[in-house]
């Protein structure tokens, strides 16, 4: 009887221990199984990670780790994976095997010399592959048809050997459909295809033994003309959680060409742009923040903003304007916030615009619109200095021209703003809005 009790007891806690070692493997806390593999050090490495939920979809986020491998107990069911700013060398098959569920993979700025042919076996879902600023010299095709969903590849600035070997890949990266795989990225070596891009190479060149003759092709492109002006790939680009081009502090004197179209949010502060050009952001239609503070700016085109319909955010704070050119504003339908402090404004007729512009965007939240100058209004809000401006300036006293330009205006709207600007920006403004839509 006793006995037979002591059995069944030692049988039960048996049981119970090992349930409990089930969950905890099943819980994906698997310290014992990092213990053993890694050591302590790297398993606390590992554990540093944060994982998190942002908009229903699973983040692990292991940046700046040091890591050397991606670990085996990370959550299975991690969706986007940023392993940014590591010490990875080598990617070895079936790396990533059980994260299933992974949509994308940020590998940037490691130290990857070697991917394996099957290192991204398993990714059936990954969109995403952030391989930009490591060592790479070579990458078989093979390695990039594990993965059917691929839309976005960026491997530029790695040290891309453009020889035999990369024939495949090149190839690969130019059929049409694959428009956002490889942009930017350039030859390193041989010499005489130094600086060509994986985009616009002919295949040919890569293996010219095999050719009969390609001596007329060796001359290289004219890179000289694209090499003045900044390139994005200066700056890193962070797709999750949302497109990020950050070009902090890169002592760049223009905003850089080749901004990725799918950007949506661009940090170019602490540079040292000085003016905005014409056009300057036409191509990346989707961006909602820009981020320009502390550069020295001190002029913006007309049309500096054209087609940033989306931009909800610009930060211009900590640069040398004075006041905005007439039309500066008018592209910026959904903009939100404008952060304004630490400029110059000078305090006459030509700040008139900008103040008009926030009256009619009266939810737009702006900050930092203090005249500097001259310095009968230095220190005044520029809002109060308009005011009286107007109140200097009755209606009666300005030309009458405005009023036929108004009529001739079917669409001329808001007649009660006609006694808080004086009529010559009325005037203007109507042009320009004219132009604008035909
Ligand atoms: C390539 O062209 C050069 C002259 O342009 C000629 O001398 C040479 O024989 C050609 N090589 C081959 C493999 O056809
Ligand atoms: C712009 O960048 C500066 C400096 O990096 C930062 O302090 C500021 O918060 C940024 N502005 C916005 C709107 O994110
Ligand atoms: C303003 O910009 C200058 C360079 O233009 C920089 O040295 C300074 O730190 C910036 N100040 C702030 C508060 O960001």
């Amino acid at each position: 009887m006793d006995l037979r009790m002591q059995v069944i007891t030692a049988l039960m806690i048996l049981l119970l221990l090992q349930s409990a070692e089930c969950r905890r493997a099943r819980n994906g806390i698997t310290r014992n199984r990092a213990r053993g593999k890694w050591g302590t050090a790297k398993r606390s490495a590992a554990n540093d990670c944060k994982d998190y939920v942002e908009a229903g979809d699973k983040f692990l986020d292991c940046q700046d780790k040091h890591l050397t491998h991606v670990f085996p107990g990370w959550p299975d069911d991690t969706v986007h994976m940023l392993l940014a700013r590591n010490k990875i060398r080598i990617l070895r098959d079936n790396t990533f095997v059980q994260f299933e569920k992974l949509k994308s993979l940020d590998l940037q700025q490691n130290d990857i010399r070697v991917i394996e042919e099957h290192a991204f076996s398993g990714l059936n879902k990954l969109t995403t592959l952030l391989l930009q600023h490591n060592q790479l010299q070579v990458l078989k095709e093979q390695v990039l048809i594990a993965l059917p969903q691929l839309r976005y590849l960026r491997i530029y600035d790695n040290p891309w050997s453009c020889k035999c070997e990369l024939d495949s890949l090149v190839r690969m990266l130019q059929v049409p459909s694959n428009r956002n795989l490889g942009n930017y990225a350039q030859c390193a070596e041989p010499a005489n295809l130094k600086g060509r891009y994986l985009k616009k190479i002919k295949p040919e060149l890569l293996c010219p033994e095999l050719e009969v003759n390609i001596t007329d092709e060796q001359i290289p492109e004219p890179v000289s003309a694209a090499k003045k002006e900044p390139d994005s790939t200066t700056c890193h680009t962070y797709m999750f959680p949302k497109p990020l081009l950050d070009c902090h502090s890169r002592d760049l004197k223009n905003v850089p060409a080749n901004i990725p179209p799918d950007v949506a949010r661009i940090d170019l502060s602490g540079n040292s742009i000085k003016q905005l050009r014409a056009m300057e952001f036409v191509a990346v239609k989707d961006l909602k923040m820009l981020n320009l503070s502390s550069n020295n700016l001190d002029y913006i085109d007309t049309t500096a903003f054209s087609g940033l319909l989306y931009l909800r955010e610009l930060d211009l704070s900590n640069n040398s304007l004075q006041y905005f050119q007439y039309g500066v504003l008018e592209d910026l339908y959904f903009v939100q916030k404008l952060v304004l402090g630490n400029n110059p404004w000078k305090c006459d007729y030509n700040i008139h615009y900008l103040i008009y512009w926030l009256q009619h965007h009266y939810s737009v939240e702006y900050s930092g619109l203090i005249c500097s100058s001259p310095v009968e209004f230095k220190g005044w809000l520029v809002e109060d200095y308009v005011k009286t401006y107007n109140g200097d300036c009755p209606k009666d006293k300005l030309p009458g021209q405005t009023d036929n330009l108004q009529e001739t205006n079917a669409d001329a709207d808001d007649e009660e703003e006609t006694d808080i600007q004086p009529s010559p920006i009325r005037g203007r403004e109507r042009t320009i809005k004219i132009i604008r839509l035909s």
